[in-house]
């Protein structure tokens, strides 16, 4: 009897229970609810401060910097403020080699004998970093470093971590006004060597135009101050290189792009040059047969204001940005490391930088 009477009642209490979800589940899909509705502020209040750190926040990417370059010191907290580089954490605290990304190393503080490196075993996740900005004329080889090194980081485009003097940025400015001149032709030298290329052009040109020279190559020191407006005040200017080598194009060149000189250059060919600037931004040696052609050229420019202008005809999209050394340099490697996770190994050192 009782169990008769007790299926009796759960029957119809089953067929409801099964209508009302039913109801529930077809109220939900006509009027979806928010997520917030539903779980918004159980959410919110317990789980989001630490899932959200995790999420947004990576672990930072620890980057050790074994030797100051050239022994100078400089502020190591700057990749976020001064290049929107995030997560990144440089030091030079070698206590925490152990748990570095990466180690990066400045050739030209390097010991002959690689006394001075990391003597401790590497940790299998730890990259090392070749760090040099100087052309191979002025970087000594040294034995040893072939098979050391993960990743290079040089001015060359087909460095692993490529860091170039300087380089055009896309502009809005308001229209460039060309400053006013007093000189033709300028030069600062601060090393001179006779017998190499740019010291035997620079003699044969100044043959057939005046060229201002100062430097302590020329015992006419010019100061930091006096720098910029020196330069700013010749329409030309020689950017002529130490040495040539793909792709090493310094500061000679930027230096009068952004103060407002036209760019003589020497270095490597006009081809290259155009990889990194506009090919009417500068004059090239090799444009003319000798140095008497490129003198009647620029004595013509000197007096065809129009023609000088064209010269500028960049300006109007571009600005020059020149590398912080060497914050940027680090910081670049930084970013590098924190994007690039795969193994890599650099055991041709010596044949791809000193060929
Ligand atoms: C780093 O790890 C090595 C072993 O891989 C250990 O011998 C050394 O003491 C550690 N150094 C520091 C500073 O923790
Ligand atoms: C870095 O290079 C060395 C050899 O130079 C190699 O033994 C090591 O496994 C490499 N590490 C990574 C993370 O690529």
């Amino acid at each position: 009897m009782s169990a008769t009477s007790s299926s009796g009642i759960l029957r119809p209490l089953l067929f409801a229970i099964i209508l009302l979800v039913g109801f529930v589940a077809l109220f939900l899909m006509y009027f979806k609810p928010a997520r917030s509705w539903l779980l918004g502020p159980l959410e919110e209040a317990t789980l989001a401060p630490t899932a959200k750190n995790v999420i947004a926040e990576p672990s930072r990417t620890v980057l050790l910097l074994w030797l100051w370059p050239f022994g100078a010191h400089f502020n190591l907290d700057v990749c976020s403020s001064m290049f929107s580089i995030n997560s990144c954490h440089l030091t030079a605290d070698r206590n925490l080699y152990n748990l570095s990304d990466a180690v990066i190393f400045h050739h030209r503080d390097i010991r002959s004998d690689m006394s001075n490196l990391p003597p401790l075993p590497r940790p299998f996740f730890q990259k090392w970093i070749w760090m040099n900005l100087e052309s191979p004329t002025h970087t000594t080889k040294i034995p040893g470093l072939n098979n050391l090194f993960n990743l290079t980081l040089n001015y060359r485009l087909d460095a692993d971590i490529e860091v170039p003097y300087g380089s055009l940025i896309q502009t809005t400015e308001k229209e460039f006004v060309v400053p006013s001149k007093s000189k033709m032709i300028c030069w600062i030298v601060s090393n001179w060597n006779p017998q190499h290329k740019r010291s035997k052009y620079y003699h044969e040109l100044k043959n057939h135009v005046e060229i201002h020279v100062y430097g302590s190559a020329f015992g006419k020191r010019i100061s930091d101050m006096d720098f910029s407006p020196t330069i700013a005040s010749c329409k030309f200017y020689l950017s002529f290189e130490n040495s040539v080598h793909k792709d090493y194009i310094t500061e000679k060149l930027y230096n009068p792009l952004a103060m407002g000189s036209v760019p003589i250059v020497l270095g490597p060919s006009r081809k290259n040059y155009e990889n990194f600037v506009p090919g009417d931004a500068f004059i090239h040696v090799d444009d003319f047969p000798s140095p008497k052609e490129m003198a009647a050229h620029l004595l013509l420019l000197d007096k065809n204001e129009e023609m000088y202008r064209q010269y500028f005809r960049w300006r109007k999209y571009f600005t020059v940005r020149k590398t912080q050394f060497w914050a940027e340099h680090m910081c670049r490697a930084c970013e590098y490391i924190r994007t690039h996770k795969e193994y890599k190994v650099c055991n041709n050192l010596d044949s791809w930088y000193w060929g």
